[in-house]
């Protein structure tokens, strides 16, 4: 058994979500042992390959476990200032193969880095000092083992005493095994060393570097492998976006090996996203790449398509109006209602072109309006009459006895996707057929 320290994108519900779906959808078995709004704990039966994280849009770091200590000792000696209690979190570290390992790298002069991840407001104020006096333990233990070394700290002007994953790449720390994460939790704290960490480069040259692009339409790559993760999708499996746009979705399943189906109404974007998923299968050399882009309705989606034909859907249709101010609720529920047809027409066609079990995800509109509230979309009688089952991202059977209360994500049906700024965000469903 090996645990493992994830380190959650900004939706952390979304990045769990992901990550549960993800590991089921590949029979890798796991449980969650905690979860917090920063980093997750999952204990795996086998060692974990670090590329996975390279498949994920809602994981940053991934560390080993190396030890484990109360919190009461890390939150007394750093808020306390208590010597004792802070060096037995220095021995707890000195007392694994970390240091030494860290001493092993070939750089003459070894840069290590020290990141600690709560959501403990009053352990976070400390932060740079944990950081301080166990990055000056390291340096000193290193010293005896004849390595010269340098710590990166975070400086002043940072809230957090977090390096980032640009920081991480650029500093070799993964190489180096170089990064030690601290991860405080409610009662226990885990210490771990740094294994993989998402590559920002890599998701920001899909979305700007692709020849045909969307502004406005545009969904983040990083929510596009989201998704398709969360529908199941995985090598060899037949994916669908029949509102492909330019191929954001399409392009992050290809990546995952699967066979993908992108049609859009307009012709501009079947060109469009054709020409993108040709690039992406030169540029990330995949080899037989399989895909195909359509020009067809969605009310029309079986003809095109084929009934009982795909594994996996994954789309994003119309949202609605750009909104320049936060509406009334009233005008959003216009909006909302202008829109259904449309999805409703969508929901009949997904559920004929799906292979029995196969899994459709899909966004609908989330308007928050100016009393706070959320004007949604209702699908639940559509869903019922078609005979879709929900499939909700969080069950029991994921989390281990020890994990914390954990009812409230399991109640919740949807996932909601919605920065402070934007007045209109994504509520995600999971159907099955
Ligand atoms: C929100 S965009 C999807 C953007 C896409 N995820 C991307 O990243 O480019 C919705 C797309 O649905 C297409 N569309 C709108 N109505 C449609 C219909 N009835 N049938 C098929 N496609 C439609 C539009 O042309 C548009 O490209």
């Amino acid at each position: 058994m090996q645990t493992y320290l994830f380190i959650s994108g900004k939706n952390w519900i979304l990045s769990l979500a992901e990550l549960s779906a993800y590991f089921k959808t590949r029979a890798i078995e796991c449980k969650i042992d905690y979860f917090s709004t920063e980093f997750f704990i999952l204990t795996f039966q086998k060692d974990l390959a670090p590329a996975v994280i390279d498949d994920l849009g809602g994981t940053i770091k991934i560390a080993a476990l190396k030890t484990k200590v109360p919190t009461a000792t890390v939150k007394q000696g750093f808020e306390k200032k208590i010597k004792s209690l802070q060096n037995q979190v220095i021995d707890a570290i000195g007392a694994t193969d970390a240091i030494k390992n860290m001493a092993k790298a070939e750089d003459h002069k070894l840069v290590f880095g020290i990141s600690v991840y709560t959501s403990d407001n009053s352990i976070k104020t400390v932060g740079g000092g944990i950081q301080r006096y166990i990055g000056s333990a390291i340096k000193e233990e290193l010293a005896a083992l004849g390595k010269k070394s340098s710590f990166m700290g975070t400086g002043g002007d940072r809230s957090e005493a977090q390096l980032t994953h640009v920081e991480v790449i650029k500093k070799d720390f993964v190489e180096n095994q170089a990064e030690v994460i601290l991860c405080i939790g409610k009662t226990d704290t885990w210490i771990g060393v740094t294994v993989a960490v998402h590559n920002p480069f890599e998701f920001q040259k899909r979305d700007v570097y692709k020849p045909n692009q969307r502004a406005i339409f545009g969904m983040p790559p990083r929510l596009a492998r989201m998704m398709v993760n969360l529908s199941a999708c995985k090598s060899e499996k037949t994916l669908l976006d029949s509102f492909c746009g330019v191929g954001t979705i399409l392009q992050e399943a290809l990546l995952e090996h699967a066979i993908v189906v992108g049609v859009d109404v307009n012709s501009w974007c079947v060109k469009a996203a054709t020409e993108n998923l040709q690039w992406l299968a030169e540029e990330y050399d995949i080899e037989g790449a399989d895909f195909r882009v359509l020009q067809g309705d969605v009310c029309d989606l079986a003809g095109k398509v084929g009934v009982d034909s795909v594994d996996c859907m994954v789309s994003e249709p119309d949202l609605g109006p750009a909104l320049k101010e936060t509406p009334t609720g009233p005008y959003a529920q216009k909006i909302i209602d202008k829109l259904e047809p449309l999805f409703m027409d969508f929901l009949e066609q997904a559920y004929l072109v799906l292979k029995p079990n196969g899994r459709l995800v899909v966004v609908t509109p989330y308007i928050r309006t100016r009393s706070r509230e959320a004007v949604t979309m209702q699908l639940e009688e559509k869903i019922k009459e078609l005979g879709f089952k929900r499939v909700y991202a969080f069950t029991d059977d994921m989390f281990s006895p020890e994990a914390p209360e954990h009812g409230r994500l399991m109640g919740s049906a949807t996932l909601v996707e919605m920065d402070e700024r934007h007045k209109v965000g994504r509520e995600i469903h999971i159907l099955q057929k």
